[in-house]
């Protein structure tokens, strides 16, 4: 097929549609949604679109922080992560995305797995932990929130 995946997505109003249907699971998901509780949402959205249109090829440059320093601390399972990536589908087959596109998309997630997942256990619904929690906001995530 022709075209960046980007492209063939729908470009950046699609990606945006998109991450706001999948964030909308996630934050309604009790497997997962735990992990998101100091998270500044709308932040989260933009480096996601961001992520994903620079990930398919398109016009934007990811500025968030790199995968493995991101989830440092988290204690994200396994069982969490296939939660997520189930959300993913069900967004991306609500949204009819074609098998091949589906299929690429998450093809260029998965090696991500081994920056985000701290715990090989099928186990979900797992609080973070209190040193994550409770941390103050590093510059880092000061200067990005
Ligand atoms: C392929 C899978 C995943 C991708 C591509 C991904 C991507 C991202 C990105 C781009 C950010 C923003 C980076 C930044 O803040 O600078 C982020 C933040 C975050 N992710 Fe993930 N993520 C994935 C899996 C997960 C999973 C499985 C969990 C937990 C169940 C999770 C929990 C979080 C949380 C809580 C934040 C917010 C961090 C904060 O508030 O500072 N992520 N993720």
């Amino acid at each position: 097929m022709n075209g960046s995946l980007y492209e063939r997505l729908g470009g950046k109003d699609a990606i945006t549609a998109v991450i706001d249907d999948f964030v909308a699971r996630c934050a309604a998901d009790t497997r997962i949604n735990a992990k998101f509780i100091r998270t500044d949402i709308p932040r989260l959205k933009t480096n996601l679109v961001d992520q994903v249109c620079q990930a398919t090829g398109g016009p934007c440059t990811y500025t968030g922080r790199d995968m493995r320093t991101t989830h440092d601390g988290m204690a994200v399972t396994a069982g969490e992560f296939d939660a997520l990536v189930e959300n993913l589908v069900a967004t991306l087959d609500r949204f009819n995305v074609g098998d091949a596109e589906k299929s690429e998309l998450l093809g260029a997630l998965a090696p991500l797995r081994a920056d985000i997942v701290e715990v090989e256990s099928g186990e979900t619904g797992t609080q973070l932990p209190d040193a994550y929690r409770n941390a103050p906001a590093t510059a880092a995530t000061a200067a990005l929130n």
